[in-house]
């Protein structure tokens, strides 16, 4: 059994009446990438919330690595180890694309934000290998030929890869995505998921929302299906498909 790198615990969320999770448990392991999957308004994004700290929850709580993180901080969780991206892109417009990187990266040992930010003009020999970092990140993302470009000037695709190299750039031990691919075109979307096999490969750990169900064939090695709040499967991906609560839970949806 491989050590859980994300335990998530008996999470409820209620939101005054409405009971957004309840009592949902599951784990995520080394190397592992899992899928978040429900539909609509099933408490994904909640779930994902509570993960990163943005929410608590009403009942339970989440370990990384063993240790208890619910309480902290965003931002101390984020020190622990768990990495995310927006839904909704939130760039340094101005600044460069490796430039954004490098903030980042200065950010995590803990320099204010501003004083990130005015260093950014004197990059010292000090902080080459950060931009040596930042440079080998681009190019995973491929991105690499455009580190000079301001980031306003990027596609949304683009700037979607390089929220994740930023994310990345925060050395996390696992990734939250939530819906990675969302508005993106096929090809941009493609690289993502290039990203996150090679993440995979690199011994990190994903769980990812997502709603393309090919996709998480591809890619997930484990998928946890929410309805209503609820976990109603959890299993491989092949295991999940034939499963008969699943399809009830996405057909029941689209008769509404
Ligand atoms: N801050 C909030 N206050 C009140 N209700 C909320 C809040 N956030 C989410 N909800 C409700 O909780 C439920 C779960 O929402 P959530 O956004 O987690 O679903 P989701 O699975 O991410 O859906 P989608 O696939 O549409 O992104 C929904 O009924 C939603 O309206
Ligand atoms: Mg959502």
């Amino acid at each position: 059994m491989k050590e859980a790198m994300l335990n998530v615990r008996g999470i409820s969320k209620d939101f005054g009446g409405l009971k957004a999770l309840n009592n949902v448990s599951f784990e995520v392991g080394e190397r592992e990438v899992v899928g978040l999957i429900g539909p609509n308004g099933s408490g994904k994004t909640t779930l994902f919330e509570i993960i990163n700290g943005f929410y608590l929850p009403s009942h339970g709580s989440v370990e990384c690595c063993g240790q208890r993180i619910t309480g902290l901080l965003p931002h101390e969780i984020a020190r622990r180890g768990i990495g995310r991206t927006f839904q909704i892109v939130r760039l340094f417009p101005k600044l460069t694309v490796l430039e954004n990187l490098l903030v980042a990266e200065q950010h995590l040992k803990g320099e204010l934000l501003l004083h990130a930010l005015l260093k950014l003009r004197h990059v010292e020999a000090e902080d080459r290998a950060n931009k040596e970092k930042a440079l080998k990140l681009l190019e995973l993302v491929e991105l690499g030929h455009k580190k000079n470009e301001l980031a306003e000037n990027l596609s949304y695709g683009q700037q979607k890869l390089l929220e994740i190299a930023r994310a990345l750039a925060l050395e996390p031990r696992i990734l939250l995505l939530d819906e990675p691919d969302a508005g993106l075109n096929p090809t941009i979307a493609r690289k993502v998921f290039n990203v996150v096999k090679e993440l995979k490969k690199e011994g990190k750990s994903v769980l990812m929302i997502e709603h393309d169900m090919e996709t998480v064939m591809g890619l997930c090695d484990r998928v946890v299906v929410l309805d209503f709040g609820e976990k109603i499967a959890e299993g491989t991906p092949k295991e999940i498909q034939a499963n008969e609560k699943v399809l009830e839970a996405y057909l029941g949806k689209v008769k509404k």
